[in-house]
């Protein structure tokens, strides 16, 4: 594996790949990773020659109140396991190097932000468009991955790639989970034993909306409601939950198969998110062994 820190440096790489007929894959993270990461991984080496993986925790989606500083970082970790995964190329820039002066320009996701984590987290989104768009432009990839767990932002980077007429193939993979159903993620490392106990009541509570929907339940206030509660009564922090159409993020009336029900909650000082779509349930997601 080789590893590079500038963006030229990784430009060249990628087009001596494309030079030399290889198909190119992208996965970009902020690092601390974990086997979710790890399984966008493998989606990359399934659809091409070699895998491009950046690790750069970007300070442009993160708020002043936001946890920018105390963000897991374990590089020389992170270096194992992608090598050991079989990423042929480890782009780890400086925040110096991607942002050589205040980033005036950034992206914009227009409605796409008005839901679901937009109005908690202003100018978040902007932040991870910005960067995801500078990445590509870096990195070049035939193919980008990304993880459900993260529905809003995908299907943002999703529509930012079919606006703006990127040259690359956007591959969406399910949320990797742990055996109770926690979705991973690098801030499962905040949670104390109790908070963790907590937290597993999520998907949890996800399953029961995809049973109830299964049973017939077509109301989303309803089912939103019965969502909401059970997650506040279990001691959670609830910040929203939502039923939203998959492709606009915007609120329905009245459920579907493909309706995304998705919530945030804080556990402590730590803010979760997940997503089921409702038809599918948690058994469209992957389950990780300890
Ligand atoms: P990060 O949180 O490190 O996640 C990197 C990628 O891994 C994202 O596509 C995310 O959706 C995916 N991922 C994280 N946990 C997952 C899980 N349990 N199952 C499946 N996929 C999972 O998301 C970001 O970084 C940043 O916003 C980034 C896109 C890199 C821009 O800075």
């Amino acid at each position: 594996m080789i590893e590079l820190a500038a963006i030229t440096a990784v430009r060249a790489w990628s087009r001596g790949a494309r030079a030399a007929r290889r198909r190119i894959a992208f996965v970009p993270t902020m690092g601390f990773l974990h086997e979710g990461h790890l399984r966008l991984v493998d989606q990359a080496r399934a659809r091409a020659d070699v895998v491009v993986m950046s690790i750069f925790v970007n300070p442009l989606q993160f708020a002043p109140s936001d946890d920018l500083d105390r963000y897991p970082r374990a590089l020389d970790r992170d270096r194992g396991l992608a090598a050991g995964r079989g990423v042929t190329c480890l782009f780890v820039p400086t925040v110096a190097e991607m942002y050589p002066g205040p980033a005036l320009v950034r992206v914009s996701p227009g409605p796409l932000a008005d839901h679901l984590c937009g109005p908690f987290r202003p100018g978040h989104f902007e932040g991870v468009l910005t960067v995801v768009a500078k990445l590509l432009h870096a990195v070049e990839p035939d193919v980008a991955v990304f993880g459900r767990k993260d529905a809003q932002q995908a299907r943002m980077i999703e529509r930012m790639v079919a606006d703006l007429d990127f040259p690359v193939t956007v591959v969406v993979v399910p949320t990797a989970r742990a055996p109770d159903g926690l979705a991973l993620s690098s801030r499962n490392t905040y949670l104390a034993a109790p908070e963790r106990q907590l937290a597993a009541r999520i998907p949890a509570a996800l399953e029961r909306a995809h049973r109830a929907f299964r049973a017939g339940m077509r109301d989303a206030a309803q089912l939103v409601g019965t969502v909401r509660r059970e997650l506040a009564d279990g001691g959670l922090a609830v910040e929203y939950v939502q039923a939203v159409d998959p492709d606009r993020l915007a609120p329905v009336a009245t459920l579907s198969g493909d309706t995304l029900l998705a919530v945030a909650v804080r556990v402590g000082h730590t803010r979760l998110i997940d997503n089921i779509v409702l038809g599918a349930g948690l058994a469209a997601d992957v389950t990780i062994a300890d």
